[in-house]
């Protein structure tokens, strides 16, 4: 990019948050990185995940549904979202094919546009998509006596209420994993690269 548009863009991402005479400097330009139905969903998808979790652990199987049910509502709209959404929310901006993911492991990408990088994209894929499967298997759980089920189970025979279920538990320990790992990696690029992805992902900018 040439240092007239690079110009442009900065000016452009300031709009609206300092005056036509600030000088403007390439340091201390905050850049819009996620819009408010991105954070949204976020944070509401990080505190049922963890309501689930205890609800169904404390055994309030009746709480456990109703947190399972607003999750999938939340998904579905994150995942229309990601269609009609802006910029660094669409999946068209941050999906990459395996040659960029690759290239950016080996650090070989020029320059970085905000939002996810194309290795982090994976990581949220393959989380949306378990998400959406554990909510999917819980639909047809049932419990070892029957007595607790989700509210499609009545559609599927008891074998198969009870193989969702154990699938349920199963997703739950695999999605434990990529939570894990994904609180792991922003916790590395905190404390490694003094990168603060946290900070854009509650106000929306980064400076
Ligand atoms: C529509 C959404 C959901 C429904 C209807 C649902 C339903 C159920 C049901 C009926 C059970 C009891 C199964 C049994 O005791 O064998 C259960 C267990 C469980 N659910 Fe969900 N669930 C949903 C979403 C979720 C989500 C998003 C999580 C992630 C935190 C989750 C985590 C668990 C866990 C950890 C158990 C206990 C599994 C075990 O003890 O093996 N569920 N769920
Ligand atoms: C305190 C806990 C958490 C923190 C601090 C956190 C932080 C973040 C940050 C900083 C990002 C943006 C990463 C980037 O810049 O590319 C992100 C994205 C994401 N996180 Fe978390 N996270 C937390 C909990 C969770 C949990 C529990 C889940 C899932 C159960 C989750 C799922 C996701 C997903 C799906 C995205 C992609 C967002 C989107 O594009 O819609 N996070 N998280």
């Amino acid at each position: 990019m040439d240092p007239a548009s690079d110009l442009l863009t900065l000016r452009k991402n300031t709009a609206g948050l300092e005056s036509p005479s600030t000088p403007v400097s390439p340091h201390a330009v905050p850049v819009r990185v996620w819009d408010g139905p991105t954070r949204l969903s976020h944070w509401a998808v990080a505190a049922l995940f963890g309501f689930s979790w205890w609800s169904a652990r404390s055994g309030h199987l009746d709480y456990h549904r109703w947190s399972g049910l607003t999750l999938l509502g939340v998904l579905a709209l994150r995942v229309v979202w990601g269609f009609v959404g802006s910029g660094t929310a669409k999946f068209a901006h941050f999906v990459k094919g395996p040659r960029t993911v690759w290239r950016y492991v080996r650090g070989q990408l020029d320059s970085r546009p905000p939002g996810h990088n194309p290795l982090g994209a994976l990581s949220v894929l393959a989380m949306l998509a378990l998400l959406a499967a554990q909510v999917g298997l819980g639909l047809f759980s049932v419990d070892v006596d029957g007595l607790e089920s989700g509210p499609l189970s009545d559609r599927v025979s008891f074998e198969t209420g009870r193989l969702c279920a154990r699938l349920h538990g199963l997703g739950f320990n695999l999605l434990l994993t990529l939570v894990g790992i994904h609180l792991l990696a922003v916790l590395a690029h905190l404390l490694i690269k003094r990168d603060n992805l946290i900070v854009p992902m509650i106000t929306g900018w980064k400076k």
